[in-house]
């Protein structure tokens, strides 16, 4: 049965609170994990303009849905509406999964749980390592999040903009104390110095992502750290240039897609208090993007 037929006056509602909203691969992806459990659930887009968010947020109670996923341009704005927070989203500083429990919002943040397990299905456990994480924006924030809560050994953020990286570093050295978290500009030099001295590199800059591919936030003037892992965040493409030239230097990559997939498992836990289909979200958004490469 397709999902049209399916709805009816008893489906659940979810969906994707964002502006813009017709990129994302989060409706294919939670409405095949839904028509595979036989939930009678239905997850929608809902473009949000920024100045109509508290509008919206009352709509979504009024409207009985169940909760929603957040993204750009609202992450951080609908922190204040939230009458809790987890304490990822309290330290991280965004909200991505919304959860109306009666009439109360809870907030989440599944991009930090999502990108640990994104590492650890590949075999690849943070704990102990040395780390550098290129970008300090919100995925930065919730990436680094996620690494001090599972005791990699130390992290170094190194963004354009320094500044940014010195108050993500600030605001979570009080939940983090005993983290050694370091920052520094993102530059050839500061990218030649990390090897031999690095076991993981992530890349959080939207740099390298569609449409403009042909670009990688490590300069190919600069030689690929011997022994690391790299991880790229973006998702489109699947293999950046960035990852590319890593694995062209031998080295083990992990790309953007299973954080995709696992921040929307536990934002699909979360409302629907059942264990998520990891592999049918998973061929979801690969056909997703497959469409979505077919249309560009
Ligand atoms: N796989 C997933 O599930 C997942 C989840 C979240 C995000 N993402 C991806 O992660 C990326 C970042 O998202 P975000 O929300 O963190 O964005 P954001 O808040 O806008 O941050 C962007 C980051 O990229 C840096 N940057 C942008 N252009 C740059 C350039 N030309 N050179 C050097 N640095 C540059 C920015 O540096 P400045 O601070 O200097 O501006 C900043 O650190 C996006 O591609 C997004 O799609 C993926």
């Amino acid at each position: 049965m397709s999902i049209k037929q399916a709805i009816n006056g008893k489906t659940s509602l979810v969906g994707l609170m964002g502006w813009p909203v017709e990129h994302s691969l989060s409706p294919c992806m939670h409405n095949a994990a839904f028509a595979e459990l036989g939930l009678d659930w239905a997850y929608v887009p809902l473009p949000v303009r920024p100045d109509d968010l508290p509008q919206a947020l009352k709509g979504l109670a009024a409207l009985n849905f169940v909760g929603v996923n957040v993204t750009i341009p609202h992450k951080q704005a609908v922190m204040r509406y939230m009458d809790d927070l987890s304490k990822a989203a309290k330290t991280i500083g965004a909200v991505n999964t919304i959860h109306l429990q009666g009439n109360k919002f809870m907030g989440y943040n599944t991009d930090a749980p999502g990108f640990l397990n994104a590492l650890v299905e590949k075999d690849c456990h943070p704990k102990g390592m040395r780390v550098a994480v290129l970008g300090a924006g919100g995925a930065a924030r919730a990436v680094v999040f996620a690494l001090a809560w599972a005791e990699a050994d130390a992290v170094v953020i190194l963004n354009r903009t320094t500044e940014r990286a010195a108050f993500l570093i600030e605001d979570l050295n009080d939940t983090f104390p005993q983290s050694k978290l370091d920052f520094a500009h993102l530059t050839n030099n500061s990218l030649a110095a990390l090897d031999g001295k690095i076991d993981l590199v992530v890349n959080t800059t939207s740099v390298g992502m569609h449409p403009e591919k042909e670009k990688s936030p490590w300069p190919t003037d600069v030689a690929i750290p011997r022994n690391a892992v790299f991880c790229d965040l973006v998702y489109n493409p699947l293999e950046t240039v960035f990852l590319a030239r890593a694995r062209e230097a031998g080295a083990k990559v992990i790309d953007g897609l299973g954080m995709l997939v696992h921040q929307g498992a536990a934002a699909f836990e979360h409302w629907t208090g059942q264990a998520a289909p990891i592999e049918v979200m998973r061929r979801a958004c690969l056909a997703g993007l497959v469409n979505k490469l077919a249309s560009e």
